[in-house]
């Protein structure tokens, strides 16, 4: 049997690619656009393993997806590929309109003629999974409870607003034509490969390089953090149990202020790799303009995956943060490679023009 990842060079893919061929004996077909977020060295452990095809191709591209549909007649697609970055989205919404949007619309196009003309179990077996965030739903107040999956949706970014869109997409896929669907909607990641453009890896990089650590605004904004293994292992427990049509909330029950994220990092780089003057790293934090429209507060309640799935995170933050850092210490080639080139001129627009 073969499954179908998009998006499974970026974060989040590689990690779902890696854990897959580790843990079944299932072939995956890997199509990544290879965008700025796309990495084959995430993929280097699985670089001579038959069973992981890779790719390179645009989840848009009709006649290609329809072609590795027919050559490799998988049982699930699992649709990871996003342009991901909100800040990205603020400074250029085209991308994400185009891949999120007129991508996913194009990939359940292909999916759905492959699907329509499959047979028996291979026809009600087959399940079309779509990975999306907990952003759809917009923000929170302080003393509003966590999103649940019959949240309105209510997005506020163009990030945001084309995951939303694809999301409604996939679902009107099922109702209109039947496509055996699956929803998840994810609060932050983080963990191995994670791209130095998003808070975490970005803090410890900076961190390292003796740089500025920027928090924007007051750095209260709250976000619910997930390792992401956990997130993983939440996705492969909705493809194998997951209800058909149904929308899964997938978090980690752990909310904290960035400045609290930034801080903690800053403790653990000082026991892990103290700075030669003996200063802590929190020396660098620094305050930045806002971003504009910033979400203050996102929250995922996770529990209806955990009632009808069983499914709990395996890591708390504590752990996961820690195996975090520990990773970017042990992996210096990784993080230098892709922090030269473009990541340099991203650096400049994004944060040379907050005062
Ligand atoms: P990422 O930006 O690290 O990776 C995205 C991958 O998709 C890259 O490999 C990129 O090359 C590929 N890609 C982009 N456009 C493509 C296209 N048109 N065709 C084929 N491939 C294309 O993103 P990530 O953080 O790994 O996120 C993966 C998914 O999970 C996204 O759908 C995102 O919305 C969702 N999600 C992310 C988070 C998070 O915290 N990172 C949280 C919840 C949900
Ligand atoms: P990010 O990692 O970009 O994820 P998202 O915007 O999807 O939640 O940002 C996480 C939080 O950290 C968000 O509130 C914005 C904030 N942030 C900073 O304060 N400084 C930074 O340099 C970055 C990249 C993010």
């Amino acid at each position: 049997m073969t499954i179908l990842v998009t998006g499974g060079a970026g974060f989040i893919g590689s990690n779902f690619v890696l854990e897959w061929l580790a843990g079944s004996d299932e072939a995956v077909v890997n199509l990544d656009a290879l965008t700025y977020a796309g990495n084959l060295e995430n993929l280097a452990a699985v670089h001579s393993e038959k069973r992981h095809i890779f790719v390179h191709g645009d989840i848009g591209n009709f006649d290609l997806v329809s072609q590795l549909l027919a050559e490799y007649q998988p049982r699930a697609i699992l649709n990871f590929a996003a342009e991901s970055h909100v800040d990205r989205s603020i400074h250029g919404p085209e991308d994400f309109i185009q891949t999120n949007i007129v991508g996913t619309f194009r990939l359940l196009e292909a999916v759905r003629a492959y699907w329509s003309k499959l047979e028996g179990e291979a026809k009600s077996q087959f399940r079309f999974l779509h990975v999306s965030t907990d952003e759809v739903y917009g923000f929170l107040n302080k003393e509003d409870p966590a999103f649940k999956e019959n949240n309105r949706y209510e997005p506020s970014s163009p990030y945001s607003a084309s995951k939303a869109a694809s999301d409604h997409l996939v679902r009107a896929y099922h109702h209109t034509y039947g496509l055996p669907v699956l929803t998840t909607n994810c609060s932050n990641n983080y963990g191995p490969y994670h791209f130095p453009e998003k808070l975490i890896p970005l803090s410890i990089h900076n961190a390292l390089a003796g740089k500025p650590l920027p928090i924007y605004g007051d750095g209260q904004q709250i976000r619910d953090w997930l390792y992401v293994k956990d997130h993983c292992s939440a996705i492969r427990r909705v493809l194998e149990a997951g209800r058909v049509g149904e929308t899964y909330n997938v978090g980690g029950w752990n909310e904290k202020a960035n400045l609290e994220v930034v801080d903690t990092l800053c403790a653990i780089l000082d026991q892990l790799s103290p700075r030669a003057d003996g200063k802590s790293y929190k020396e660098q934090i620094t305050f930045v303009t806002d971003r504009p429209g910033h979400d203050r507060r996102y929250a995922i309640d996770a529990s209806k995956l955990e009632r009808e799935l069983g499914w709990k995170p395996a890591e708390s933050f504590e752990t996961g943060i820690r195996k975090t850092v520990e990773w970017y210490l042990e992996n210096h080639a990784w993080v230098a490679n892709v922090t030269s080139g473009h990541y340099r001129q991203w650096v400049d627009q994004n944060y040379g023009e907050r005062s």
